[in-house]
């Protein structure tokens, strides 16, 4: 009994010095312009879903999605979040595929996440990829209009579907468009 303890103790040892020594010699790829394999990318983002779910609160929205904070959420995404998840032209960002994970591109894929899973990830960003936190940039309301619009893209009020279009001059997404699957990024 004592020497499989033994045993099972020195292997973990070897694990866990074989892998520090294989990532201190530079074993161990860094670099962002790699697509993530299917089986890390599920994990990662049962990992992500499973933390927010744990900690983020169930409340609803004090902000209203009006007409009003549904344009002032497109100008707040404009402004902080189209440079990495894709711009009203609905094209995508060009920087989409430079980071591990990829970014999720909204406007081309519309989230379909709740809004208290959004909002908490959008206050405290996504540890170990390149998804800030903005608790410290855009005050509550703010997150919460942006975490709106992030929702009601593909049903925006007519005046809010309006500006859209005046400024990109490209309509918005509407509701039940064929959308391709996230690009190694799981839906859930
Ligand atoms: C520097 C690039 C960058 C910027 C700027 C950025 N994000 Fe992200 N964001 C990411 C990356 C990368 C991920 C993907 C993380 C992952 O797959 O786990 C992400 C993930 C997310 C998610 C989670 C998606 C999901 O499937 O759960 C939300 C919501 C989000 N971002 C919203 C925003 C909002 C809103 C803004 C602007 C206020 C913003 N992001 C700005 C890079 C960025």
């Amino acid at each position: 009994m004592r020497n499989f303890i033994l045993g099972v103790v020195v292997t973990l040892a070897v694990l866990i010095l074989g892998g520090l020594g294989a990532a201190l010699l530079g074993f161990l790829p860094t670099n962002a312009n790699a697509t993530p394999p299917r089986f890390e990318a599920h994990i990662a983002m049962s990992a992500v879903d499973a933390s927010a779910d744990k900690r983020a609160s169930k409340a609803n929205s004090p902000v209203l999605p009006s007409a009003e904070n549904l344009i002032d959420g497109m100008k707040i995404y404009t402004m902080n979040c189209a440079g990495c998840h894709g711009g009203l032209d609905r094209k995508p960002s060009p920087q989409a595929g430079s980071f591990y994970p990829p970014v999720p591109q909204f406007v081309m894929h519309p989230s379909d996440d709740p809004d208290w899973h959004n909002n908490y990830i959008i206050r405290n960003g996504i540890r170990y990829t390149g998804m800030p936190a903005w608790d410290k940039v855009l005050s509550e309301q703010d997150i919460w209009k942006v975490t709106l619009f992030l929702s009601h893209m593909e049903k925006l009020p007519p005046p809010a579907q309006e500006f859209w279009k005046t400024t990109v001059g490209v309509a918005p997404p509407a509701g039940g468009e064929e959308h391709d699957e996230h690009e190694g990024h799981e839906h859930h």
